[in-house]
């Protein structure tokens, strides 16, 4: 999985993501010599940054944030090789300078490079950053050719489904879809990954992962953390668009699939929109609709205090933005019909934790119904995404003893215990395969139109509805009661989540 000689450009250089995440992930590669051996790295920002400057800060994000500590004798090389360009996201000059810094290197180098252009900005800039690829000749680079220039863009893609619309055709307008790499992380994530080869790697779950056999399906995104410092970004986004539309839609979308044809990208992304296309339109009845909203109040996290919603940072008091939403999908198919999806996400939860729970129906025939002897919860397969990765199943048991005694159990698979805990972060896998060209694990311009235009009515009628029935749950809680309703109208409840 060689990937070619290449000159990656960050735009937002100076921002969080880079620091915590990009960088990291780079050194990391190289660590693995996983890096081309002509590799270089442009750091693109509005504010002035010498060179040097712009190296000691990745030599002290690598220190701080990578997963394996800095290694003297790879690091040096990785440095010199790190470069900085200075200017606006709207100014064709400077992206005409950029043009000549990336000439100027493969010349130097004395063979053709790949550009790769790594687009971590705040959505107001997508636009001039696109156009000026394509005015200065940067994103023609290569063109027909096996090196020909390649983008890839953070999220978020639009916040309804016109604007998804509008970012996919300016990025049309520059780039052909093979060349563009839409990142949703969780994807890059090793137990995302897995689902694949849990599903069809192994012959057991097939016959029983339809309406046959499954009662539920509860995917949940859980975060203890408030939005801390990026209240003004959060703001304007909320849990929906934070993490439903885009993160938890994927784990639905590789839970609810069906087997593709190959590993091949398109094959599985056909798969997908295949079945985001199936799933029902949300019902927006305030009494019996699929969506509740809330906004975390005042709570405690560990024992101490914080604050609710509204009184963190560059929050306005009148903010009607949710911290939580949970939501019921129907998915209109042959293998899923009658079996509700539920979906919850929100921050300041009880916990961090990520799964992917099954829950299948109870046997029939009345042999362990005495709830005096017999203890019983129904068969379900947890997919573990995060933390403590791994897949439990709970079955039921008979308690040792000469009497006839009945109580759930868990089989336990933890990755830690048998692949050891270092395994690589979700953007080493990610820049690596943008910059070989598997698309396998990114978002395709139409997989985020289509659940886009599943959330976009639900997106509108809440921004309608302003402060009006928005909920409200004490930090700390698992969310609102409106969350537990909306199971409890189908006889369902939600799992505790957690191994
Ligand atoms: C990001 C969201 O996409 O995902 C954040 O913008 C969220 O709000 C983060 O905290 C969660 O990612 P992870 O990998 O920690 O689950």
């Amino acid at each position: 999985r060689g990937a070619p000689p290449t000159i990656i450009v960050i735009f937002g250089a100076s921002g969080d993501l880079t620091a915590r995440k990009l960088i990291p992930a780079l050194y990391n590669l190289g660590l693995d010599n996983l890096l081309p051996g002509d590799f270089h790295l442009i750091g693109y920002g509005r504010k002035p940054i010498p060179d040097e400057e712009f190296q000691a800060d990745a030599e002290k994000d690598v220190n701080e944030f990578s997963r394996r500590p800095l290694n003297p004798d790879i690091w040096p090389q990785l440095k010199a090789n790190i470069h900085y360009h200075a200017g606006g996201y709207d100014d064709p000059k400077a992206f005409a300078e950029l043009r000549e810094k990336c000439l100027d290197i493969e010349k130097k180098a004395g063979r053709d490079l790949q550009f790769v252009f790594y687009i971590s900005t705040p959505p107001s800039v997508f636009k001039p950053i696109l156009e000026n690829l394509g005015s200065s000749g940067l994103a023609a680079h290569g063109k027909g050719t096996p090196l020909a220039s390649k983008m890839i863009i953070e999220k978020p893609f639009g916040r309804d489904l016109a604007t998804a619309q509008e970012l996919n055709q300016i990025i049309a307008n520059q780039f052909d879809e093979h060349q563009v790499f839409r990142i949703d992380h969780y994807l890059g994530k090793e137990t995302v990954q897995d689902l694949m080869v849990l599903r069809f790697a192994n012959t057991i779950f097939e016959p029983i992962w339809n309406r046959r056999y499954v009662d539920c399906v509860q995917i949940t995104v859980a975060e203890d953390l408030g939005v801390g410092t990026r209240g003004g970004y959060y703001d304007t986004s909320g849990a929906t668009r934070d993490m439903l539309q885009n993160h938890t839609m994927q784990l639905l979308a590789l839970t609810a699939m069906e087997a593709p044809v190959s590993l091949g990208a398109e094959d599985i992304r056909d798969e997908k929109v295949k079945l985001l296309k199936s799933i029902q339109p949300l019902r927006l009845d305030p009494k019996d609709g699929d969506a509740v909203r809330a906004q975390y109040a005042e709570g405690l996290i560990g024992g101490e205090k914080v604050p609710g919603y509204l009184q963190e940072k560059d929050i306005p008091a009148t903010s009607s933005t949710e911290t939580f939403a949970a939501l019921r999908m129907s998915i209109n198919n042959w293998r899923w019909q009658g079996v509700p999806f539920y979906l919850r996400s929100g921050k300041r939860l009880a916990r961090r934790v990520s799964e992917i729970a099954i829950q299948f129906k109870q046997p029939p025939g009345g042999l362990f119904t005495d709830p005096s002897r017999f203890d019983m919860a129904a068969n379900t397969l947890v997919i573990q995404i995060q933390p403590d990765e791994g897949t439990t199943f709970l079955l039921n048991s008979k308690i040792p003893g000469l009497e006839t005694r009945t109580q759930p159990v868990k089989m336990h698979f933890r990755y830690a215990t048998t692949f050891g805990s270092n395994t690589p972060e979700a953007y080493e896998r990610l820049i690596l395969d943008a910059m070989v060209g598997d698309s396998t694990l990114f978002i395709r311009g139409d997989e985020t139109e289509t659940s886009w235009k599943l959330y976009t009515p639900l997106l509108e009628y809440w921004e309608e509805c302003g402060r009006k029935g928005l909920d409200s749950y004490a930090c700390g809680s698992w969310g609102p009661l409106s969350a537990d309703r909306l199971l409890w109208e189908s006889n369902h409840e939600w799992r505790r989540a957690g191994p």
